[in-house]
């Protein structure tokens, strides 16, 4: 995205903080890892890993999703082997 400023272009990046996934991030962009290396994607929208569950970090994997899954079956009490709670 770009816009005017004081007669000057710019462009400003546009970063989607979701609830419980990750945080997506107008690419392409360069991920500068704690270590000082440096991770390049080159997509158009780029997906960051906040969960810290991602096999490919610094970029989300889905693996989130796992973990909402094992909360719910949590929540819904222990099933039996036929798949009933119990
Ligand atoms: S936020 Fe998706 S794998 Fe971590």
């Amino acid at each position: 995205m770009t816009s005017r400023s004081g007669g000057r272009r710019e462009r400003v990046s546009r970063v989607v903080v979701t609830g419980e996934g990750p945080i997506l991030v107008e690419g392409p962009v360069d991920v500068v890892m704690d270590n000082g290396t440096v991770v390049r994607s080159a997509r158009s929208l780029v997906a960051l890993c906040t969960c810290r569950r991602s096999r490919i970090a610094p970029f989300c994997d889905t693996s989130h999703r796992c973990k909402v899954r094992a909360e719910r079956v949590d929540r819904a009490g222990p099933l039996t082997s036929a798949g009933e709670e119990a």
